[in-house]
């Protein structure tokens, strides 16, 4: 965060979360491009949007992942360690955790999550269904290293990386959290990774620009949270949704893009639009199964299985630690 922005948040009064936030907006508002963190889309509304998208006849990759974790799920026990605590990186909704849940068995699950309420009302509806399963939420944002509970020291571990969320990080970052995933988690660690394919560009195109207008809605949203957490002043109505599929770079790309010449304030700043120009708020990279190995090598893991629907839409893969 710059020292303006650090300033503005303390005359503010904010807790440390909406710091951040505003930290990150005023930073990241006066880039040019202009850009937005895809990790702030994710407030009670968005998430709600999120879980929408996830429903859409065009968004594949929920709906395909979760085929793969069913039909695979006897495959994955068969390499989990008995005894072992569930590491899950970020935790949305747990019908994905669930079916790892019930084939493995697992002592312990571990949810990281920022968003600490969310976290805490999952948490009791699985200790509820899981009465052997100690549950253990750790309130952390998982891009930055934090620390395991103390009560699962002892235990072999297993991360839970799902939704290619791995695919919101720029390669080089990707590589970084693959490397610290690897620390946190230990010695003869293993971890479950979903990543979208690379595929068909007029797929990914309909993915990401859904007929009924949920994720424009998902992606507006970002700037109504401004507004409302930051004291922000943008008109909703001026700006509008766009994603393209990037072909140089595998990545799809979100953007709000400014109808109009206009200004904008936000915690006392003024920032201004030429007609057409974009923030760029999310980037979802796309993988072949070599690239993403490619990737994962160097990073202290070894690509053990890689799992496909026959459609090859998307993979799941077992990595263990390799050093
Ligand atoms: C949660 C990051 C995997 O990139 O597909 C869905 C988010 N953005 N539609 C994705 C998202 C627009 C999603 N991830």
């Amino acid at each position: 965060m710059n020292v303006h922005a650090t300033a503005l948040a303390k005359a503010h009064q904010f807790d440390q979360q909406t710091s951040a936030f505003a930290g990150d907006v005023i930073d990241d508002l006066s880039q040019h491009p202009k850009r937005l963190s895809p990790k702030y889309f994710y407030d009670a509304a968005g998430s709600e949007l999120f879980e929408q998208i996830t429903l859409l006849p065009e968004y594949y990759p929920t709906r395909t992942e979760l085929g793969i974790l069913r039909d695979r799920g006897g495959e994955i026990a068969d390499i989990t360690p008995k005894g072992a605590a569930l590491v899950e990186f970020g935790a949305g909704a747990t019908t994905k955790v669930r079916l790892l849940l019930e084939r493995c068995e697992f002592a312990a699950y571990v949810p990281v999550d920022i968003s600490g309420d969310f976290l805490n009302a999952q948490a009791d509806a699985l200790r509820k269904d899981f009465p052997s399963l100690e549950v253990h939420p750790v309130a952390a944002d998982f891009t930055a290293p934090f620390a395991l509970p103390a009560d699962i020291a002892g235990r072999p571990k297993v991360g839970f990386f799902p939704g290619s969320t791995l695919g919101n990080f720029e390669p080089h970052e990707a590589c970084g959290f693959l490397r610290r995933a690897r620390e946190i988690l230990g010695d003869g660690a293993r971890m479950i990774i979903g990543v979208d394919l690379e595929k068909n560009e007029r797929v990914l195109y309909d993915a990401y620009n859904d007929a009924a207008g949920v994720t424009a809605r998902f992606n507006l949203n970002v700037l109504v949270r401004i507004n409302r957490e930051l004291g922000g002043n943008f008109d909703i109505s001026a700006f509008m949704h766009r994603s393209i599929y990037n072909r140089e770079r595998y990545r799809i790309e979100m953007h709000l893009i400014s109808k109009k010449a206009q200004n904008v304030r936000v915690l006392g700043r003024s920032f201004s639009f030429r007609p057409g120009e974009s923030i760029h708020t999310e980037s979802s990279y796309k993988y072949s199964l070599e690239r993403f190995t490619a990737l994962a090598r160097g990073t202290g893991w070894k690509v053990e299985e890689s799992w496909t629907d026959p459609a090859k839409m998307f993979s799941v893969h077992a990595l263990a630690a390799s050093d």
